[in-house]
């Protein structure tokens, strides 16, 4: 089975006025060997919403978001087509692929810590982002183990 997301084309008025696109997939292809696994998705990412991507199990919802930040790449899959950040192509071969997926997170469908402490691995992102500081780390982690299990508010 592939994936194919409806063109923006086909996207609800209210995304047209005036929010901000912050990533974009034109014409996206990927293969794995001979199979074809997302075929020209179209897709528009809107600053600070939320956007789901739902479809049944080898769709490839994980590969399309492993696309935003040339994760993909690490598994040997051919991409065609573009994404863009903040209206620049992260697949141009001049584009730092290790800032882009500083920038681009991702949470994985099975937990995988690094072998360390627990805290170390909740406040490995921040630390890596230039934070310090052990009272706002302490704040951060224990915001998110504690006070947001499963990212609710
Ligand atoms: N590293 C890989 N090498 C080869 N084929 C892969 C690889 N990763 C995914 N695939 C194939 O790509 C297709 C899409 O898989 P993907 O994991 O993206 O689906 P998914 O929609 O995330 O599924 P699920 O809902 O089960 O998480 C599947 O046919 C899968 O077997
Ligand atoms: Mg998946």
């Amino acid at each position: 089975m592939v994936m194919q997301v409806l063109d923006v084309d086909f996207e609800p008025p209210r995304k047209r006025a005036g929010m901000e696109v912050k990533m974009e997939a034109r014409n996206l292809n990927l293969w794995f060997g001979q199979t074809h696994v997302l075929k020209d998705i179209n897709l528009k990412i809107y600053r600070n919403d939320v956007t789901a991507i739902i479809g049944p199990s080898g769709c490839g919802k994980t590969t399309l978001l492993r696309t935003f930040n040339r994760m993909c790449e690490l598994d040997g899959a051919r991409v065609k087509g573009e994404v863009l950040l903040d209206g620049r192509n992260i697949y141009d071969c001049s584009v730092n692929v290790v800032k882009i997926r500083r920038k681009v997170g991702m949470v994985f469908q099975k937990p995988n810590p690094f072998p360390m402490s627990i805290y170390d691995n909740v406040a490995y992102g921040s630390r890596i982002h230039g934070i310090t500081s052990r009272e706002e780390l302490d704040r951060m982690v224990e915001e998110a183990c504690v006070r947001q299990p499963c990212g609710m508010k």
